[in-house]
């Protein structure tokens, strides 16, 4: 079912080992049962594929299918009285110690029905797909009570039903201290973090467990904990951490083997070889970095000296970061952090699928590989990083159909 070659176009395989964003020129690329069979310059098809369907691209660029790795796309509510109250002065941290920030979302969201989130998700999920996303990781963190955060991570996996995208849900129970809890951090770690954890895995709905490790959210002592509940149920770590300081909490993530550190601002660059050893993503996250005006600058020369795969995300939320556009983040990325466009491009493609534990599946265009892909207007992927805004896609191809935009 579904064979077919795609003809007539540029591949960005992002294949590593050969030309810059593995590009092959007059490519074919080769489909079935959703999935790549084949991907090559058109004059070395093999004969197999010669009798398949074609459809030409038109000289097209074709690009692994945009991953964002990093979002908390369902919340209620928005937060644009704090930001005139960041633009008057007041910083991000000041806000949330004052009972707003996160917390602040949490009312909203707790008040907010399932389609009422899902609704809200649906159109920040609709601009992430006219970039051509197809692999979203949705956080829980707005709940803060077990039921609460468990029909957060219910939304997220309804979105699938609704869009043609993959979501990817993790449990964010740690992200904030809720009020009934105040003063007692340990208490929340332990019957609502670490128990809601059991249940939430036990319903299928975590696929990764992440915490926020800072002044305004918890300690490394009490993500521990955490972290060793979800270890002992083959659940794989990611961390917020060194967003706003240095709690050593990329060292953490390190030690228990996390799918990625998320952040970094803060991050020393004597902990970088860490996140190396143990195969930790170094998720960047320029959108927050843009929005609350941060100066301090992630360790890019140490990340890339150690060889730490970056990945990057629009860290979609309310808060710090309300941005829902992947290319943009990308463009900021080079402007603020000075990536390269080819590191750009690998960060919300294969570096972004490793962050998700997803790298056999998603973000290279190559044989066994998802035939999900990006199709767009541009000559060359560069543009994707370059171009602030408008409408670069084409079209998509998903499982191994195409559809235009
Ligand atoms: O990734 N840092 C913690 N979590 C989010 C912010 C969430 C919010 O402000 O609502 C982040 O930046
Ligand atoms: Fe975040």
């Amino acid at each position: 079912m579904g064979e077919r070659v795609f003809t007539n176009c540029t591949a960005a395989t992002m294949v590593e080992g050969g030309d810059p964003y593995g590009l092959i020129e007059g490519a074919a690329i080769a489909v079935a049962d959703s999935q790549v069979a084949w991907v090559g310059p058109a004059r070395d098809l093999p004969q197999d594929f010669a009798a398949w369907p074609t459809h030409d691209l038109d000289g097209a660029l074709v690009t692994p299918a945009l991953i964002d790795c990093h979002t908390h796309i369902v919340f209620g509510g928005d937060r644009a009285r704090e930001f005139e109250m960041r633009l008057g002065g007041a910083s991000y941290e000041e806000i949330a110690r004052a009972g707003g920030g996160i917390v602040s979302t949490v009312r909203a969201t707790r008040s907010a029905s399932d389609e009422e989130l899902l609704q809200s998700a649906l159109r920040r999920v609709d601009d992430l797909l006219e970039d051509g996303v197809a692999v979203i990781e949705v956080k829980s963190g707005y709940g803060l009570t077990i039921a609460d955060e468990m029909r957060m991570l219910r939304v997220a996996r309804t979105i699938e039903r609704h869009r043609p995208v993959r979501i990817r849900t993790t449990w964010l129970a740690a992200h904030a201290l809720p009020p009934e809890f105040a003063d007692r951090p340990d208490a929340y770690i332990d019957e609502v973090a670490i128990t809601g954890l059991t249940a939430a895995h036990s319903e299928g709905l975590v696929d990764a467990v992440d915490g926020f490790c800072e002044g305004i959210g918890f300690t490394p002592t009490q993500i521990r904990r955490l972290f060793e509940h979800a270890r002992s149920l083959g659940l794989p770590a990611k961390l917020h951490a060194e967003q706003l300081s240095d709690l050593k909490g990329a060292v953490l993530a390190a030690e228990f083997g996390a799918l990625s550190a998320d952040h970094l601002e803060y991050l020393d660059p004597p902990d970088v070889p860490r996140l190396a050893d143990a195969g930790t993503v170094a998720v960047l996250l320029p959108g927050a970095f843009y929005a609350l005006r941060e100066t301090k600058l992630p360790p890019i020369a140490a990340l890339r000296e150690h060889g730490v795969p970056i990945a990057l995300a629009t860290d979609c939320n309310p808060g710090s970061s309300p941005i829902s556009s992947l290319r943009l983040s990308m463009n900021m990325a080079c402007t603020l952090f000075q990536l390269t466009p080819e590191e750009a491009l690998a960060g919300v493609t294969s570096n972004a699928a490793a962050a998700l534990g997803l790298q056999g599946e998603y973000g290279t265009i190559a044989d066994g590989m998802r035939a999900d892909l990006a199709v767009w207007h541009t000559a060359h992927p560069s543009m994707l990083a370059y171009w602030i805004g408008g409408n670069l896609l084409h079209g998509r191809i998903i499982a191994g159909e195409f559809s235009e935009r």
